[in-house]
């Protein structure tokens, strides 16, 4: 066995990879509590008779997330010396055995022990006979058993760390075990079989034949009047195809050898013509994300409802494609990819990203000692999952280098299955590819690939075959924390180029463990030698997968159908690739502000094809005398498996009246001063308006950094700045019997830079109006602010809120298009979002005007003459900046309220390209007019 874990070698004493399929012959769920001991060495202890001291594992799970070790998590680096194929002595060492009876009735019957996925490498015994041995942690793997009559005993010695480890490098938790399901199969008498559907879009014909090699096996499709037809033989039929958008799948069984297996069979033909990726004859736009399997409690072990919960969430998301990053995921994932619809890119299991750091140099991509693991675990991918319709293209991994073993992996597949195009991200010349792939490029840079401009390889021939090759952007969007800013600018070249047949956001889920401290757990909290911090906390998804702000921003960025209201009709863009919009309701809403007053159906002229355009007429609206918005929503008209009838798939709105300012200016002639507003003497700040205690308001430049300003330079520049810890001086406070003026300057210690501010207050029917003029004084050239604007503190019982702006959720300058306008109420708890490691959140955009009260009714109505974005919480921004994980974020006594004028933009900087300049903020001369009353219940 230690000689396995010094070689090249990937396997022995294995059957040969199949396709994943169930059948009617007898299976044997080997899962539940199996008997475990870990052991800190390879060499382990003994596998002895006496099992006494073991504990229980329940099978399939992760070991390190049952109290054996401890997750550690490395994006790129390895956590051991690059010695390959050598592996650390320190190699915990898991010993599982099981006992099972043999089911009555299959004595004497030969047998396959099928292991869906351990973690890194595995021998196997049965009753005291060696199997085998594999690595490829994420593949399956099969022996030949004979079990005998009545008790079996199954041995199993997985090791932590493998040669196979070094193939296994993702950006990832190091998580070990025996993660899928374990099963002996009876009889496998039907081995394997092919299901090639293939589907003419010129005459609507469908192409059936089942490759298969067990002598007098016949394929049925009832539906299509295809009854025992024998395998191997080619059969037409006019069929409804298979797409992601309508998932048609075709009812079949393949019989053979007395055992049947039930198909689902869906008809499709991917191509590429004319450098454009297309299915079923159609250019295709992949609105995708990049999955890795993950459960904050059970790691990468997933059983079908979390499955399920994925697919759901992202249909409901208008995400339409999942590339599986960075390995195969559970087979049944792919099953219901079929069901619900997905365009996959399924990846092979593989990584050796950890050799970048130096410099590649013996990079098992480009070594021949390497080439047969290379080829066992494409061959793995591929028969396993040749016969999903959902998987378009095959990926040979990820970040691998480049290298031969990559080139035979291509070469092997291509010959294998030559009806799916070959992907992978670090071949840069695209030399065995069938597709440009590529990560993190710019805006700038998509778009002259989309216009085939890009900037030319040295070879002329490579150079030419690339420029002919489809586009896809395989990562893209960083999603850590607060973000990712600016996927419009992506999707709208996606839509404009045809060579573009779009991305994958990175990524679908937070890897955050479940932790009894924490919260949520990331890297260095195991107290891990090595590790890359919330780095593995990037995804769309929360860990409890919750949506995050950023997928509620791509779903609406991606939409399929385009809606746009002017001039009395709404316009209707239908987006799909196939679909038309039958399965669609068009509501209107008219809402005067915030407030409905009218609403209705629209009705569409007959059918709207995909790729077509429909203007449709709207009523005549009722008068309206304050601002209103007219709303059109385009709903499910009926259930569909992934959401109910009425779930909004689009939107579009526009304003329909100006309406007159929400708050008349100042110096509408003198007012009293209103009873009760006391300043601060010495500050100058606000301290009482009427019933109501607040502190401020006061220049504010600072937010705590999110990931994005963390990983660009911003951040730093920011602390460098003294941004954080900002010192204000009052220079002159000047009263009048209307007014009062009181101007500041605000600077860091040891910096000249300074910020002066001018407050003019004057009073107001029923509160005080306040213009802040602000003015940078010294050198701001240099970097961004990260926020322009006010705070100020109230009571700690304020606990509610009601805006007029854009809502229901957060948005910034590069992140707002799923920001509607309409009048939106949330307790300040549900303000916050709970970003895994606590970061700048929560700003609601364009607010005209918002109420804060406490449970008793009392509070703060500020109303903006010029709108703002507004942030109110339990912590200052301070605590907010200092908080490392959720639980750090404790209430204090008041409750904490920022009023911008604006925000730096989000950008993707964590992983790509920063904020575009569009939506940089710079320090520039700024005034901020607000009025300010106080609430009575
Ligand atoms: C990519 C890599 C991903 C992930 C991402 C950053 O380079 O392919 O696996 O590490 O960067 O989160």
């Amino acid at each position: 066995m230690r000689d396995h874990l010094s070689a090249f070698l990937p396997g022995t004493g294995r059957r040969n990879p199949r396709a994943a399929f169930s059948s009617d012959a007898p299976r044997l769920d080997l899962g539940g509590p199996w008997r475990f001991r870990l052991s800190p060495t390879a060499e382990g202890e003994p596998l002895t008779a006496d099992f006494s001291g073991w504990d229980e594992l329940p099978v399939p799970s992760m070991w390190q997330l049952h109290r054996y070790g401890k997750p550690a998590y490395t994006n790129v680096n390895y956590p051991f010396p690059i010695e390959p194929p050598h592996v650390p002595d320190a190699n915990p060492t898991g010993d599982y055995r099981r006992e099972f009876d043999l089911p009555a009735g299959w004595a004497g019957r030969a047998a396959v022990l099928r292991f869906e996925g351990v973690d890194s490498c595995f021998t196997a015994w049965l009753n005291g006979v060696e199997l085998g041995f594999s690595t490829g942690s994420r593949l399956p793997v099969e022996f030949e058993v004979a079990p005998r009559e009545g008790r079996n005993v199954l041995a199993v010695r997985v090791h932590q760390w493998s040669p196979g480890s070094y193939l296994e490098d993702q950006d990832m938790w190091w998580l070990s075990g025996i993660f899928r399901e374990v099963t002996l199969l009876a009889r496998p008498v039907l081995d394997d079989f092919f299901v090639h559907a293939g589907f003419d879009p010129a005459t609507g014909l469908g192409a059936l034949r089942v490759e298969c090699a067990t002598p007098g096996a016949v394929v049925s499709v009832p539906e299509l009047g295809l009854h025992a037809v024998p395998a191997g033989e080619e059969r037409t039929a006019a069929v409804e195809p298979w797409s992601a958008e309508r998932p048609r799948l075709y009812d079949a069984t393949l019989a053979g050898g007395g055992e049947t297996v039930r198909l689902r069979i869906g008809f499709r033909r991917v191509s590429v013509e004319g450098g454009v990726l297309m299915v079923n004859g159609r250019p295709v736009l992949l609105r995708g994300v990049n999955r890795h399997e993950f459960h904050p409690r059970t790691g990468r072990t997933l059983d079908e409802a979390t499955m399920r919960a994925d697919l759901e969430l992202m249909k409901q998301h208008n995400v339409n494609a999942v590339r599986t990053s960075h390995y195969p995921p559970h087979p049944r994932f792919l099953e219901l990819c079929d069901e619900y619809g997905m365009w996959v890119i399924d990846e092979c299991d593989l990584e050796t990203h950890g050799f970048a750091v130096v410099g590649w140099r013996d990079n098992p991509s480009a070594d021949p000692r390497w080439r047969e693991a290379y080829l066992d675990r494409m061959a793995r991918m591929v028969e396993r999952d040749k016969n999903r319709p959902s998987v378009i293209m095959w990926s040979l991994g990820n970040e691998s280098g480049t290298g031969d073993n990559l080139r035979a992996m291509a070469e092997w597949a291509r010959e294998r299955d030559p009806s799916r195009p070959i992907h992978y991200e670090h071949d840069l010349e695209s030399g065995y590819v069938d597709i440009y792939s590529r990560m993190y490029a710019s805006v700038a840079e998509v778009e002259l690939i989309g216009r085939r401009e890009e900037a030319p390889l040295d070879d002329p021939a490579a150079d030419a075959r690339r420029r002919g090759l489809p586009f896809v952007l395989c990562e893209y969007a960083h999603a850590m924390g607060n973000g990712p800013g600016g996927l419009g600018e992506y999707q709208e070249l996606f839509e404009r180029y045809p060579r573009l047949a779009g991305g994958f956001v990175w990524e679908w889920i937070d890897h955050g463990l479940a932790h009894p401290v924490y919260g949520f757990a990331y890297g260095g909290d195991f107290g891990e030698e090595l590790h890359d911090g919330n780095f593995v906390t990037d995804g769309l998804v929360f860990p409890d997968r919750r949506p995050s702000p950023g997928l509620v921003e791509f779903k609406k960025v991606v939409e399929p159908v385009r809606i746009e209201v002017r001039d009395g009709v709404a316009v209707i863009s239908n987006r799909y690739d196939f679909a038309d919009l039958s399965h669609l309701v068009f509501r209107w809403r008219v809402e005067e502000e915030g407030v409905e007053v009218a609403s209705g159906v629209l009705d569409l002229p007959g059918v709207v094809a995909a790729g077509a355009t429909a203007e449709v007429s709207l009523p005549d609206f009722p008068d309206i005398s304050r601002e209103s918005w007219v709303t059109v929503r385009a709903e499910l008209a009926q259930d569909e498996p992934w959401a109910p009838a009425g779930h909004e798939v689009a939107w579009g709105q526009a304003q329909l009246d100006p309406g007159p300012d929400p708050a008349a200016p100042p110096g509408a002639g003198p007012r009293e001063w209103p009873g009760g507003a006391v300043f601060e003497p010495a500050t100058g700040r606000l301290a009482r308006l009427g019933e109501l205690d607040l502190d401020g308001p006061r220049l504010e430049l600072w937010r705590a950094p999110t990931d994005n300003d963390r990983l660009s330079p911003d951040a730093w520049n920011w602390r460098a700045a003294g941004l954080d810890r900002l010192h204000e001086r009052v220079l002159e406070q000047t009263r009048t019997d209307t007014g009062l003026t009181i101007r500041t300057r605000t600077a860091a210690a040891a910096h000249d830079r300074a910020m002066l501010a001018a407050y003019h207050w004057t009073a107001a029917e029923h509160g005080l109006h306040l213009t802040v003029e602000i003015t940078p004084t010294g050198d701001w050239e240099t970097f961004p602010l990260p926020r322009l604007g006010l705070r100020l503190t109230l009571p700690g019982d304020v606990s509610t809120v009601e805006w007029f702006g854009r809502g229901p959720g957060e948005a910034y300058a590069d992140s707002c298009r799923a920001a509607r306008v309409g009048r939106f109420r949330a307790t300040v708890e549900e303000l916050q979002t709970p970003y895994v490691l606590p970061q700048e959140n929560g700003s609601r955009a364009d607010v005209r005007w918002a109420e804060l009260r406490t449970p008793g009714g009392t509070g703060l109505r500020v109303r903006g003459v010029d709108r703002f974005a507004l942030t109110v919480r339990r912590w200052s921004t301070e605590a907010l900046d200092r908080a490392r994980h959720r639980t750090d974020l404790v209430p204090d006594d008041r409750v904490h309220v920022n009023l911008d004028l604006a925000q730096h933009g989000l950008g993707s900087a964590s992983c790509g390209p920063g904020v575009l300049p569009r939506h940089r903020l710079s320090a520039r001369p700024a005034v901020l007019r607000l009025l300010f009353e106080p609430l009575r219940p």
